[in-house]
């Protein structure tokens, strides 16, 4: 590895945290169903921490989009492959692991209410509202974290890192 990283958050936090969320999704959905919705790749491996320790009944479906293109400079917002799967009448939890500036999650929420769920929620591990200039609203927040890169545990700088069992800051 060739750039320092900084560990912010360790495995055993974000556990706890995970473990909470969890707790709260679950109470709140209480004798529903849950459609879970991972926003790929970065929520990966926190939806499926998430999910395992929701104790609803949930399905899992993927949805792929990006505004980055490589490294850490934001670029135009590409649109890769959707849910096939019908969300009218659905209880819906849009599932993503940062958000910054809020226009991957806020385009998502526009185009899924558009479709009739039930109810459309969303759930993020990471939240940098510093740079936020598509104001979305995130019903389960995990962390804030400061304006600063950050990568594992889903996260990536130009595809590396997503590996990491923790959260880190890549140094400057
Ligand atoms: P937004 O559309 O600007 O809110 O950015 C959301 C997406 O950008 C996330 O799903 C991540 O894929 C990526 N992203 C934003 N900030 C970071 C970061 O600090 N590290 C890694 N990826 C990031
Ligand atoms: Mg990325």
């Amino acid at each position: 590895m060739d750039e320092e990283l900084e560990v912010i958050i360790d495995e055993s936090a974000i556990g706890q945290k995970v473990q909470e969320m969890a707790d709260r999704i679950s109470q709140d959905y209480a004798g529903r169903d849950l459609l879970m919705v991972c926003i790929l790749k970065g929520a990966a491996f926190f939806t499926a921490d998430l999910a395992r320790r929701i104790t609803v009944p949930a399905e899992i479906e993927f949805v792929s989009t990006s505004s980055y293109r490589d490294g850490t400079a934001p670029g135009a917002l590409t649109q890769g492959k959707d849910i096939v799967r019908d969300i009218q009448g659905r209880d819906v939890l849009l599932v993503d692991g940062i958000v910054d500036s809020g226009r991957t999650l806020a385009t998502l929420v526009e185009r899924y209410v558009k479709r009739g769920p039930a109810s459309l929620r969303t759930a993020v591990l990471l939240d940098k509202p510093l740079r936020r200039t598509a104001p979305v609203r995130i019903d389960y927040r995990g962390f804030t974290v400061p304006d600063r890169f950050v990568v594992g545990y889903g996260m990536d700088k130009a595809q590396k890192y997503r590996n990491l069992p923790y959260i880190a800051a890549v140094v400057p």
